[in-house]
């Protein structure tokens, strides 16, 4: 079953943007002359001074220099906003769907839109905000948080979404961290029929913010708030004093843009950085070619604007592209698991995106939740976030797209602002598992993790690093260059490296195999063990953590963690459980371990280094094949954590 291939339908090829003959002569442009090629594609956008560079970027030792269009100057928002109003002013930009489905869905035009960012943007003005001052963004799925982002790149302010999940000491780590003038965020979000409380966790924030940030709440719920004066503002109320007119401001393709915090292999989140030119070429271009985006299309992306997806493929690339584009504030499984279908089918949804664990999640409930919505209106399913399992891809062509929808299993990262890996609708003959070929201007290689040797052959098995630029890469960590360069470009000197193995078939096909760094994926959440880790000792009763990932049947990843406790504390369930929570205050619900062992030590070598490869296959249940422990200080101690394991299947 898994070796069958899907081959496109002729009447996709046909229509699509790219068949398959297009796809090869077009990669093939642009790996040859990437100069060339990408200059016709930066005409995609409308630009104020045209650009006469294109292609500026070095990856060698030292000098990690990108640079793509930069003496082109631009505006994000002119770009997805105002160059589409005298064609489509009337057309919906956003359909915004919230959580509630008795609550009717609204639909935003472009002109709407147009009206509702100048005057947000008229009040970050006059909040103090301008040219390349921080944002953050701390925001439910509502249209305001579209109108945020898009309201900064107005005015040239870089913006930082924080997923409104994360806590308050993270949103705190986040605002310090790039010195933000403005927090903006809700009253209460609501999600799954619960109102989180985001303001109160906004306020409990400022309690460690260090710099000089003032505050403004969008009223989402009318759920009461305590304003703090000076500090806080209503939206609303800001909006009453400022009018509809805010030129966008020519930005230079290089400036940057936005700001997303990620983890990485240390306890420090990274701030990515993505500019101007490039990336909104890159999430256009993509989101075009990918889902095979055409003009009328009603296209929905999952994901929440906290994750790099709802930067690139809810807001950037189909605005953009003048698309009509569905935001949805709600969950998968409330008021029942059928309530992405019904949104599907309400607003005819013609191209859908989401995370295999979404699709694992409510293929768990049954065919029953699918069945019985009109789905006739889709042409593509997307899956992002994680390998997506053949049982959860077979589910989503079979049951969801009735088998005659093609599936793009697109393959990126934070880092990289737009798909690297992923199948065209029209060109690609899918394989379930892969993400299949790259996109324009990639180019993937394998290397021998060891040696660092690139594997010519065409089957190949290793890490994946991508030898050139193209222009949605990062730029820089904020504020920390060298950081960037030792994350990126040092393992593998030249060339950027993924994090990610993957194996290469005989037909040049990738497929990815996880992380090879110590970053874990939680339900298609990408989470540093480190950060985890730093999150447990933090408490008063853990003397040392270490935290590892297992297969679990939904999120893909569990959280398993180890903790030796400090002399005197004792092993109790009521301890466990403040672990988790505490964690879940440290760093947000996503990070809250699913399971917790106590440990009395941990193992490690002579040299102190935790062998994490013992505590992975204990984790994994796997515990037959330690490999080599000879090496280890205190042998004993592998006895007891298999003795006392905790995922036993
Ligand atoms: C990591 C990036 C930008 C996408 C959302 C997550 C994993 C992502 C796939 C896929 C296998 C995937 C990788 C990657 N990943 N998409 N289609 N198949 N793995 O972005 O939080 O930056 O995480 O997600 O491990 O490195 P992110």
């Amino acid at each position: 079953m898994t070796d069958k291939t899907y081959p496109p339908t002729d009447a996709m090829a046909a229509t699509a943007h790219a068949d398959k003959v297009t796809y090869d002569a077009m990669y093939a442009h642009s790996i040859a002359d990437p100069d060339g090629f990408w200059r016709d594609e930066g005409q995609r956008l409308d630009w104020i001074t045209p650009y006469t560079r294109v292609k500026n970027t070095s990856f060698a030792a030292g000098n990690i220099d990108i640079r793509w269009f930069e003496d082109g100057t631009l505006n994000v928002a002119a770009n997805c906003i105002d160059r589409h109003l005298a064609t489509r002013g009337d057309q919906t930009a956003i359909i915004w769907e919230p959580d509630d489905p008795n609550q009717g869905a609204e639909h935003i035009t472009y002109r709407q839109l147009h009206a509702d960012v100048s005057c947000f943007a008229n009040v970050l003005k006059a909040m103090g905000v301008g040219r390349g001052d921080r944002v953050v963004i701390y925001l439910p799925m509502i249209p305001q948080a579209a109108y945020a982002m898009l309201a900064c790149a107005r005015i040239g302010a870089i913006h930082s979404v924080v997923f409104a999940g994360f806590s308050a000491d993270a949103l705190a780590a986040r605002v310090n961290g790039s010195a933000a003038k403005v927090v903006i965020t809700a009253d209460e979000a609501p999600r799954g029929g619960k109102n989180t409380p985001l303001k109160i966790n906004a306020d409990k924030a400022f309690d460690k913010i260090t710099t000089d940030t003032a505050m403004l709440v969008v009223r989402r719920t009318g759920g009461a708030v305590a304003m703090k004066d000076g500090r806080d503002h209503w939206l609303h109320e800001m909006e009453g004093q400022v009018g509809n007119d805010c030129p966008p401001e020519p930005m230079n393709a290089e400036d940057p843009l936005f700001i997303l915090y990620t983890s990485g292999s240390t306890g420090q989140p990274k701030g990515v950085v993505h500019c101007t030119g490039g990336y909104l070429v890159y999430a256009a271009m993509t989101h075009q070619y990918t889902f095979d985006y055409h003009d009328g299309d009603v296209f929905w992306c999952t994901a929440d604007v906290g994750w790099v997806t709802g930067h690139s493929y809810i807001v950037y690339g189909p605005l953009a592209n003048g698309a009509t584009t569905v935001m949805f504030e709600g969950v998968p499984t409330w008021p029942d698991a059928g309530r992405f279908w019904q949104v599907c089918a309400k607003h005819k949804v013609n191209q859908f995106y989401t995370a295999p664990t979404a699709i694992r999640a409510l293929m768990g409930k049954g065919e029953g939740f699918v069945a019985g919505h009109d789905l006739s209106a889709l042409k593509v399913l997307g899956t992002v976030g994680e390998p997506i399992n053949p049982e959860a891809w077979h589910w989503y062509n079979d049951v969801v797209g009735l088998g005659r929808v093609p599936i793009v299993d697109t393959w990126w990262q934070t880092e990289t602002g737009g798909h690297l890996l992923t199948p065209l609708p029209g060109a690609t003959t899918t394989k379930p598992g892969s993400a299949t070929l790259p996109f324009f201007g990639i180019t993937p290689v394998v290397l021998e993790p060891e040696t660092g040797r690139e594997i010519a052959t065409t089957e190949a098995e290793g890490v994946l690093c991508i030898t050139d630029s193209w222009p949605g890469q990062m730029r820089t960590i904020w504020g920390d260059h060298d950081r960037f360069e030792q994350t990126y470009f040092t393992q593998y000197p030249g060339m950027f490296f993924s994090g990610d193995g993957c194996r290469r078939d005989a037909d040049g096909y990738y497929w990815i195999t996880g992380r090879v760094d110590d970053v874990i994926n939680v339900s298609g959440h990408r989470m540093g063990t480190a950060e985890v880790e730093s999150a447990l000792v933090a408490h008063r009763a853990v003397n040392e953590a270490a935290v590892v990932g297992y297969p679990h049947d939904i999120k893909g990843q569990g959280i398993y963690a180890y903790v030796s406790l400090m002399a005197g504390e004792a092993p109790t369930e009521a301890l466990r459980k403040e672990l988790s929570e505490f964690v879940r205050g440290e760093i947000g619900p996503i990070a809250k371990p699913d399971l917790i062992q106590f440990a009395p030590g941990l193992p490690k070598t002579r040299s102190g280094k935790i062998m994490r490869r013992i505590l992975r296959k204990i984790a994994e249940n796997d515990f037959g094949a330690l490999g080599d422990t000879s090496t280890l200080a205190e042998p004993e101690v592998v006895d007891d954590l298999i003795a006392n394991r905790m995922n036993r299947v």
